[in-house]
């Protein structure tokens, strides 16, 4: 009974120290998707896997974040396969799930927030010298997903991905819609699967 009162310290005392500001749930953008889902989590990639048609391996294709224009002082990011953004530098190697939102890691380049998503967009983000990563779109969340590994959602949605192709190269895009200035004709439902590093 001692030892494992003991031990019952032990551990509390240790699961304190290891998360000293983790809330117990996640948030609101989690509601309804299931148990096991989370907000919050060390350093990952996505891989688009194509729930349709024919996949390269189990994880699917490989993304990255691309460029997808500029103002003024802000570049915004999106996730685009790797195949088409080629052999270019990477300059945000990882992202993290910080309370609801998803943060650019890189070692040095300028700060990006996660904005808002809306139906026929793609998952963009700001960069600029001013940006707060933590301050981005609380939209994002990970869930169970059937092939073992967590799938990325947006607004409490799992499920309405694909990759589209743009005139250079093939984008994620939440809700996939005609008009939207890339071919909606090429696009194909996709589950992003989440790959710890
Ligand atoms: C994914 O599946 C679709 C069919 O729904 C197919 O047209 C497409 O070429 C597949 N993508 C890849 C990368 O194989
Ligand atoms: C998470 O976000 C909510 C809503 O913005 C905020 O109230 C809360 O303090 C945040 N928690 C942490 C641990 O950052």
């Amino acid at each position: 009974m001692l030892a494992l009162t003991a031990l019952a310290a032990a551990l509390s005392a240790a699961s304190v120290m290891a998360t000293p500001m983790k809330r117990a749930a996640p948030g609101p953008w989690c509601d309804g998707l299931g148990s096991g889902v989370f907000d919050t989590s060390s350093s990952f990639t996505l891989a688009a896997y194509n729930t349709t048609g024919p996949n390269t391996d189990s994880t699917g294709a490989p993304l990255v974040l691309g460029t997808a224009g500029a103002f003024q002082q802000t570049q915004i990011w999106h996730f685009i396969t790797e195949e088409s953004w080629g052999s270019y530098p990477i300059t945000y190697p990882t992202v993290s799930l910080e309370n609801g939102t998803l943060i650019l890691q890189s070692d040095g380049a300028t700060p990006a927030q996660a904005t808002t998503v809306d139906a026929g967009n793609s998952l963009e983000f700001a960069a600029r010298a001013s940006a707060n990563p933590l301050a981005g779109a609380q939209i994002y969340c990970a869930v169970q997903g059937d092939a073992g590994l967590p799938l990325l959602a947006v607004n409490n949605d799992a499920d309405s991905f694909s990759l589209c192709q743009t005139t250079f190269e093939n984008a994620v895009y939440y809700k996939a819609a005609p008009d939207r200035g890339y071919d909606f004709d090429s696009c194909y439902p996709v589950k992003l699967q989440i790959l710890f590093q």
